[in-house]
């Protein structure tokens, strides 16, 4: 058996977000969604986070964690239009102290799938105006946290939230309309290259000097019937709108894809530091006999086929050998990866700890093939509300019992905290 030393310095922690473990966000626009009945349970108080962050990141320190992503929830920073809540401000200002304290590095996401109701019921981000909200937003929360934040998200998953709020519908808005979609993902583009811009202006007036990223969600797509070319040309150009089109945006400053006028957005050029990494698997793609445009009725995008031999307990895809594929393919826009998101719910944890720790080995043999990979998050620290999936999955380190908010350290965790530790893996 060999072993990888990562390099030194090497990041290792855990990634949350705000709403799926605050609890009592009730400005937001998801919180509105569930108190409507849109989704099998509402996200209530959640972990308690909100209030507990403190004994949450003793937990984290004491698992050997030098890095924590986190969103700050925008809705509660700025509840009503123009008024900013000082409090809310002053907590997250806590929050990043507490973390430094504890010698962990903060990484602060902006935008992680909920919005301020007042935004999304003028309309969010199908308005043009919504850029300037959203860097207004960025800009304050710069001010506050900008000394002592390096790590940036701008926008958790883009992609992954147009299609459930914009084209599945299955968050709020809860719009199913492709002329609509098309808006939002140029706003999003738009929104991100501002709030670039504001985090590096500010490095200027005394805050750090930002690394700047998204954290896109790279599945390894896969055709359902790989001798079928209908499926195959839905894969590629799944890949093409999925993986690549945002990305080559922020990269080149042009939007392409197949079939669609290619857009010039100038300001978004050469707005990454590095690449944040979402991974969970691989997502097979079944062409369908329909005219109606792609992907509503055109094409199947799930985890079923025959050909996945291994399944989380929400059944998606377990395959690492397609994260070190990932890996290896991003590693080629030359610019340092940090894995912003992977992880898994399993009924044993025992396969949880077997999921971990293949994956670590996947961003090793990444790095052994020349890839710069400078930290990695599990998802999630803590059980958390899974969105329209409510409570039920368990992703966490740390397991979460709802009635009591007692934490109690899952094997897992114990087991990660050895990796991050000793800043290596047997191969
Ligand atoms: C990702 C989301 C995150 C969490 C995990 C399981 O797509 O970014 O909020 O729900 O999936």
């Amino acid at each position: 058996m060999t072993a990888f030393q990562f390099p030194e310095g090497f990041l290792w922690g855990s990634a949350t977000s705000a709403h799926q473990v605050e609890g009592n966000n009730i400005h937001s626009d998801w919180w509105a969604w569930e108190q409507a009945g849109r989704v099998k349970e509402p996200s209530g108080v959640a972990c308690d986070h909100y209030r507990r962050f403190n004994e949450d990141f003793d937990l984290a320190a004491s698992l050997g964690h030098t890095l924590h992503r986190f969103s700050v929830e925008w809705s509660r920073l700025e509840p009503a239009e123009g008024r900013w809540d000082e409090d809310a401000v002053a907590h997250y200002v806590e929050v990043v102290r507490a973390l430094r304290q504890r010698r962990i590095e903060p990484l602060v996401t902006l935008h992680h799938f909920t919005s301020p109701q007042w935004f999304t019921a003028q309309g969010g981000w199908t308005r043009p105006d919504s850029v300037e909200r959203f860097a207004r937003y960025t800009q304050r929360v710069v001010e506050a946290l900008g000394e002592s934040v390096r790590y940036w998200v701008t926008i958790n998953e883009p992609m992954v939230y147009v299609r459930m709020h914009y084209v599945q519908g299955i968050g709020p808005p809860g719009v199913e309309d492709f002329a609509q979609a098309r808006r939002v993902i140029e706003h999003l583009i738009r929104a991100h290259a501002a709030a670039y811009r504001i985090l590096h202006a500010a490095a200027g007036a005394g805050a750090i000097e930002p690394q700047v990223s998204i954290a896109h969600h790279l599945p390894a797509f896969r055709p359902c019937r790989p001798w079928w070319p209908p499926d195959r040309w839905m894969t590629f150009v799944t890949d093409r709108i999925f993986n690549r089109a945002f990305l080559e945006t922020l990269i080149e400053g042009r939007w392409s894809v197949p079939g669609v006028a290619t857009q010039m957005i100038p300001e978004a050029r050469a707005t990454l530091d590095f690449l944040g990494v979402n991974f969970y698997g691989r997502q097979f793609i079944r062409s369908l006999p329909t005219h109606r445009p792609w992907p509503a009725g055109s094409c199947d995008l799930g985890h079923h086929p025959r050909q996945v031999r291994e399944r989380t307990a929400l059944g998606w895809d377990v395959h690492p050998d397609s994260f070190l594929e990932v890996l290896t393919r991003w590693s080629r826009l030359r610019l340092p990866i940090l894995v912003t998101e992977n992880g898994t719910w399993m009924e044993d944890d025992a396969r949880r700890w077997d999921f971990l720790l293949r994956h670590v080995q996947a961003v090793a043999r990444a790095m052994q093939a020349g890839a710069r990979i400078i930290g990695y998050c599990y998802w999630s620290l803590l059980d958390n509300f899974e969105w329209a999936d409510g409570f039920g999955p368990r992703f966490g380190l740390i397991d979460v019992d709802y009635a009591t908010q007692q934490r109690r350290v899952r094997q897992t965790g114990e087991r990660y905290a050895q990796l991050c530790r000793t800043n290596r893996v047997e191969l």
